[in-house]
């Protein structure tokens, strides 16, 4: 769907809050669940305080937050690298993907062997493996790089590459902490735009993080806004626009009022 193209009353419900639902939720189970979330480091630092978040299937979640709010934490939590203090956290899913800043990528393996890596590690079957590795190459848009070293790629090129090494997996969570953070701005929209593309075509649940607000409502299908740490979730607002969304979105009079909300809960969250 374009913006153009977009149902008036998709538009129309942009700037106020949601409708109720009219019958019983169809809604998928979530494959991640917090239920007041709580950490505290052992030095005594509370990250994170009675957060509730859901991922369903489908869904594209993005947190923004200040620095330092508990975003990182957060993650860190789901992935399972991280217990919580207090609360629940349930994720469901069989298998999730991360994404970092830090593509993270084996410098001495070249892109094709890169992406092979963790079905290698899972002990998938070797002809599986490359199936899936020359899928998954081919549809983040890496066809023809198989054989080049990390060293020989650009930044967009070596999270693309990080992103069809999670891909092999099949996840129905992924988890991205910035993950285009340290690109420029229009790696940075042509990468979000090819996320999006995955996300419609794979309908995995996606937990990710960023600082721009911009980045949060063009991809996600809601935007979370934590307070200043002990980071708690002050507002949740929901992205009407549809999956196939195009550049020219963000030039909307609807995109830029969910941008304005999104950024005043983040002021008010600070101060
Ligand atoms: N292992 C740790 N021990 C103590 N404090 C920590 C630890 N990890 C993170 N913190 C602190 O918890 C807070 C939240 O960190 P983090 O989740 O990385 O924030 P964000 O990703 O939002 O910038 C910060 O104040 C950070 O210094
Ligand atoms: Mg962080």
């Amino acid at each position: 769907m374009s913006v153009t193209s977009a149902p008036s009353s998709r538009a129309a419900t942009s700037a106020a809050p949601p409708p109720p639902p009219s019958g019983p939720a169809p809604a998928a189970a979530p494959c991640l669940r917090f239920r007041g979330l709580a950490k505290t480091f052992p030095d005594g630092t509370t990250a994170l305080q009675g957060v509730d978040l859901d991922v369903a299937p489908g869904d594209f979640v993005t947190v923004v937050g200040p620095s330092g709010c508990g975003k990182s934490t957060l993650l860190r939590i789901a992935s399972g690298l991280e217990r919580p203090s207090a609360g629940e956290a349930q994720v469901s899913a069989e298998q999730i993907g991360y994404v970092f800043q830090d593509a993270t990528l084996l410098p001495w393996r070249t892109v094709a062997r890169n992406v092979e890596l963790l079905a290698e590690l899972h002990h998938r079957p070797r002809a599986e493996t490359r199936r899936a590795a020359a899928e998954a190459i081919e549809l983040v848009g890496l066809a023809g790089h198989e054989q080049k070293l990390p060293g020989a790629l650009s930044g967009g090129m070596r999270m693309r590459a990080s992103l069809a090494r999670s891909l092999v997996l099949e996840p129905q969570l992924f988890l991205f902490d910035e993950p285009f953070g340290a690109l420029d701005e229009i790696t940075r929209e042509r990468l979000g735009d090819e996320l999006l593309r995955l996300h419609a075509a794979k309908g995995f649940g996606a937990l990710f993080i960023t600082h721009s607000v911009t980045e949060a409502v063009y991809l996600s299908t809601r935007v979370l806004v934590m307070s200043g740490r002990p980071g708690r979730i002050v507002t949740a607002v929901d992205v009407p626009f549809g999956a196939d969304r195009d550049p020219e979105l963000r030039f909307t009079p609807e995109f830029a009022a969910l941008c304005g909300r999104v950024s005043a809960a983040l002021r008010e969250g600070h101060s």
